[in-house]
């Protein structure tokens, strides 16, 4: 993996780790703001910037924070929210209601009740239930609100089962079934309340092969075509979701961001150059691209067990309660000794958390220099879905994250304390 090193310390933009991990804490998050800031630069280089009519909304559920809210308000990009408490974190960062768009395939009441009093720009619609309760909402509130429908394009990925959600069998999106969906449109587009915008999918993550969107394009686009032909109802707009693949380890590609969206938006523009349609907004909504690569995860080594012949298990002092993607889809991940990141590698070892689970594997079998008690671990790409799915299992705290820039570091999130972890428990009177 890319990475600087000064005086056998490992760099993160432009910030020694050790230092860091010393003044901090570990397990410690830093994400590099000029990584992100790099990552969005491409995406305007290939898209915004390229093509008429288009927007990125930022899917805030790979880091949610309100500082990267702020750097993502200052791309001047959209963001897609899930649900209030990543609505609450936008809101409260001063984001642009307008530029937020939920999604969610069972958001409640209280959500779309949330969404529609702020004024979000759109709401997408994952469910059969959803078009009644948002008209409902909007007529009382005498409000019109922006519609997409997800739909689920059927198509399958090359990526974990549990992170590919456009095939047929999915919890998420409307199926494309003559009975189904055409009744939901018809029933958009006449609602009281409801300004219908056009369809949205999804198709998976972490995917380096273009396929599967382009299969989906097709699919949208052949509903455009039957909404107008039943219908007589042009759409405005379409959400082709994130999914854009990022370099984990050695092994993976990071395809540029061009590789998936000048064929995905040939298409859009042959389709409506063919038929004289005029051409929809073309939305994405990249989460894990922009932001895992731009972050680490910084451990002090523990414990280091060698089972002779057998392998030998270094600890360090987190686990799946920071990172749980090894745990939950055999994630592979790569990192350094951040404190002898000039060292060659001497030695093969296991990377343990601290988790009372068998799953609480990090890195499984990696070349390191000789790994002593106290040396600093750095997880390389965890900037995606880490600190988002942090949890606090075995009561462990939630880590501190820090976003260095050009040298400068500043926490943007502070490490949670004991007192805070049993703050909202209770004991009954009778247990007193
Ligand atoms: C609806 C939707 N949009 C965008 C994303 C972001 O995907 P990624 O982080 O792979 O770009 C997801 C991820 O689950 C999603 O469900």
């Amino acid at each position: 993996m890319d990475m600087t090193v000064e005086n056998g310390h490992l760099l993160w933009d432009g910030c020694d780790t050790v230092e860091l991990a010393k003044t901090y804490g570990t397990p410690l998050y830093v994400f590099s703001q000029s990584i992100i800031e790099e990552r969005c630069q491409e995406l305007r280089q290939d898209f915004v910037d390229k093509y008429d009519n288009v927007r990125v909304a930022y899917a805030s559920k790979a880091f949610s924070t309100m500082a990267m809210m702020r750097i993502i308000e200052k791309q001047g990009f959209s963001l897609e929210v899930l649900s209030d408490g990543e609505l609450h974190t936008a809101l409260k960062a001063g984001f642009p209601v307008e530029k937020i768009e939920i999604n969610g395939n069972n958001k409640s009441m209280a959500e779309l009740e949330m969404s529609i009093d702020h004024g979000v720009g759109r709401i997408i619609v994952d469910s059969l239930q959803e078009v009644d309760r948002i008209s409902a909402i909007a007529k009382e509130k005498q409000k019109t609100v922006n519609v997409l429908f997800r739909i689920t394009p059927e198509v399958n990925v090359n990526t974990h089962s549990f992170i590919s959600t456009g095939q047929k069998d999915s919890k998420f999106g409307i199926p494309i079934n003559e009975d189904i969906l055409f009744p939901q449109v018809e029933k958009a587009i006449n609602a009281e309340g409801i300004n219908f915008l056009g369809f949205h999918f999804h198709v998976g993550s972490q995917l380096d092969d273009n396929s599967a969107h382009l299969g989906a394009v097709d699919i949208a686009l052949d509903l455009v075509q039957e909404v107008k032909k039943r219908l007589d109802y042009e759409v405005s707009e379409l959400n082709f979701g994130g999914g854009f693949g990022v370099r984990y380890t050695d092994e993976d590609i990071r395809q540029p961001f061009a590789y998936f969206l000048d064929p995905m938006m040939e298409k859009v523009l042959a389709f409506c150059e063919k038929e004289n349609y005029p051409q929809p907004a073309v939305v994405i909504e990249p989460g894990r691209s922009i932001v895992a690569e731009a972050g680490i995860t910084l451990h002090t080594i523990g414990a280091i067990k060698e089972l002779p012949g057998i392998r030998k298990y270094v600890s360090i002092d987190g686990g799946m309660t920071d990172n749980i993607r090894p745990g939950l889809y055999a994630a592979k991940y790569t990192g350094v000794l951040a404190n002898k990141a000039d060292q060659p590698a001497a030695e093969k070892v296991t990377i343990s958390g601290k988790i009372c689970e068998s799953t609480d594997i990090l890195v499984k079998d990696i070349e390191l220099p000789t790994v002593e008690i106290d040396d600093v671990f750095a997880t390389f790409s965890t900037g995606a879905y880490g600190y988002s799915m942090a949890s606090n299992y075995n009561k462990l705290l939630i880590p501190a994250v820090v976003l260095a820039n050009k040298g400068q570091a500043n926490v943007i999130v502070k490490r949670q304390t004991l007192d805070q972890l049993i703050e909202n428990e209770v004991i009954p009177d009778s247990l007193k």
